[in-house]
């Protein structure tokens, strides 16, 4: 296969977004526009990944070398067109002679075998990807000579109302021959509706040059680009529709599953149930057999199988759960180990802590993990029993087998089998509520009286 490299255009702002972010940094299942865009275009194995964006857009390459860590960054100043963005990318494919994609920031749905098959589809010379469409309006259109080959591609505004009516759209995404495009490129004019240096004026000047351009296609949805927040939920539920089935062949049930949101990147196993109103943000694993029930949010952690989750549990980047263990409702786990068959069922925070297994966490447990500059480790052994209303000041040990008594504050190690109290002395005084009771009663009957 020849050499491959590839150009993201992203240098648009995206204005009708309304946002302060660019475009392709806004996220869909839990990755953002060019994070899709650019984990398809892995299966190319690209020797360079070139992203052109605008100034002040640093993020956008951070962004880019997420997924290629190699990635260049070419700017462009002036949005001069989609030609104009391709040429900016040249430099910095000074050495490379293969062949050339161009795809899209904002087309987020672009498939790794759509994008070998244009590949394939250009040989050594050039293709572009096009798709059929009820609704054409806005595309540029494919107009193809008599063995198929597109000729020309006509943009809305230049074309005539004889070639309006032609439903084969253009994509955008070409793959093209470095040595040809870069021969091409500076032959591109602005002499049209919009004044800008157009890349699909290519198809007219290399088929004038004799390499005629081949035409790929691919279902209309897979390029669906996003250009305001309603395209933008419009992805997001292609995409939702897609995992809530994955998933459920996967043999996870969901009672409810257009109530249920997954990120690209969910792991679950199998005969997991998810209950109605569940959230998996990036990076979640689920083993076997567990059971997530309403309303409960996960991201960044890990499950172990016949583990119990929620209602309303928070999971948050860090919470590695074992197997087994139960994590009730308003309980909020971050960057910490909860090991096989432990439980903390009712409001707790644990933060930055390592719970041994078979450990119960009482109501109303804290790890006090901050002291307002830096975070501390909270470490509970096994079997250990903490009562309710615990605050755990870290750092701090509890060993394996202790207990510690309801409503302490544990400022200090705790040995294996001790046990922790911190209280006052409860004071009791007999009959003191029945006097109080009915010294209150005989004041307000002395008040009524008064007043009437
Ligand atoms: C382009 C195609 C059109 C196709 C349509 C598919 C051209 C001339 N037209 O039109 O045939 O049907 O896409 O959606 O290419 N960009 C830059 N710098 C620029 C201009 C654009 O980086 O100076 C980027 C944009 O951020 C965007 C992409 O290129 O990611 C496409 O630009 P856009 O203005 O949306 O082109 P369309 O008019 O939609
Ligand atoms: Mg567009």
């Amino acid at each position: 296969m020849t050499d491959i490299s590839i150009i993201v255009l992203a240098a648009g702002k995206g204005s009708r977004m309304q946002s302060n972010h660019p475009k392709v940094l806004h996220c869909v299942a839990g990755r953002s526009l060019l994070g899709h865009v650019l984990h398809a275009a892995r299966a190319l194995d690209p020797c360079e990944t070139v992203v052109v964006t605008g100034p002040d857009m640093d993020a956008v390459w951070v962004e880019a070398r997420n997924f290629f860590p190699d990635a260049r960054r070419a700017m462009q100043v002036d949005r001069l067109g989609t030609g104009h963005a391709v040429s900016m990318a040249q430099e910095a494919l000074a050495n490379f002679s293969g062949m050339v994609v161009v795809l899209y920031g904002d087309v987020p749905l672009i498939s790794a075998p759509t994008l070998l098959k244009l590949t394939e589809t250009a040989g050594e010379g050039m293709a572009v990807l096009g798709f059929e469409s009820d609704d054409p309006r806005g595309y540029g259109r494919l107009i193809q000579d008599g063995q198929g080959h597109v000729i020309r591609i006509r943009e809305e505004l230049d074309a005539s109302s004889a070639e309006r009516t032609i439903r084969l759209c253009n994509s955008g995404i070409i793959a093209i021959n470095a040595g040809l495009l870069w021969s091409l490129l500076p032959k591109l004019n602005n002499t049209n509706a919009k004044g800008e240096y157009y890349l699909t004026d290519l198809v007219e000047l290399a088929t004038a040059a004799g390499t005629p351009c081949r035409l790929a296609s691919c279902p209309e949805e897979e390029v669906a680009g996003v250009n305001d927040r309603i395209q933008l939920s419009g992805i997001e539920e292609t995409l939702q529709k897609f995992h809530r089935r994955r998933h459920m062949l996967n043999g996870v049930t969901l009672v409810a599953p257009a109530t249920v949101f997954f990120s690209v990147d969910t792991v679950i196993g199998q005969d997991v149930v998810v209950e109605p109103h569940v959230v998996f943000g990036p990076g979640v694993i689920v083993g076997n057999g567990v059971e997530i029930r309403s309303f409960s949010h996960i991201e960044g952690a890990t499950v172990a199988s016949g583990a119990r989750i929620g209602p309303y549990a928070r999971l948050r980047p860090g919470a590695d759960i074992g197997e087994d263990a139960h994590i009730g409702n308003f309980v909020e786990v971050k960057k910490s180990i909860v090991g096989k068959g432990a439980k903390a069922n009712h409001l707790t925070y644990i933060g930055d802590a390592r719970i041994g297994a078979g450990t119960n966490i009482g109501a109303g447990t804290i790890t006090c993990n901050y002291d307002g500059y830096e975070k501390h480790l909270t470490n509970i052994g096994a079997d250990v029993f903490v009562g309710s209303n615990t605050s755990l000041v870290a750092p701090v040990t509890v060993g394996d087998g202790a207990s510690i008594a309801a409503g302490s504050v544990v400022t200090r190690d705790v040995p294996p089998d001790a046990l922790a109290i911190s209280r006052v002395d409860l004071d009791l005084r007999e009959g003191w509520a029945k006097r109080y009771r009915e010294m209150k009663a005989a004041r307000k009957a002395a008040r009524k009286n008064r007043q009437s």
